[in-house]
């Protein structure tokens, strides 16, 4: 299977206090930007399965799902409150763009 590059947007508009929402191929992705770094993880909280990781609330590299607090890490997308493991996606910063890499097909 191949992979899509999806373009997010310039790394300097992307907010530094809430997450943006992409959809990809079907897919709804948070991405946030943290100090250097950007991170993409499914915006789809593994509680009630509605997507609102890109709203959460960002502690570091935690975000808590604003509904009811579920709160996963940016880096891996495991849970640190509530259960499961949400997606992520490798993210490419490029000539100050930044891409979310999705499986082609998804
Ligand atoms: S829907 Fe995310 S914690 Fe309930």
């Amino acid at each position: 299977m191949g992979v899509q590059r999806i373009r997010v947007g310039e790394l300097v508009d992307l907010p530094l206090r809430r997450g943006k929402l992409v959809c990809a191929g079907g897919e709804e992705i948070a991405v946030w930007r943290v100090d250097g770094n950007v991170y993409a993880i499914s915006a789809v909280c593994a509680h009630q399965h509605v997507a609102t990781l890109h709203e959460g609330l960002r502690n570091g590299t935690a975000i808590a799902c604003p509904l009811h607090g579920w709160t996963y890490a940016l880096e891996n997308g495991r849970a640190l409150v509530g259960s499961g493991i949400l997606r992520t996606y490798p993210v490419i910063v490029e000539r100050g763009i930044v891409y979310v890499q999705v499986d082609e097909g998804v």
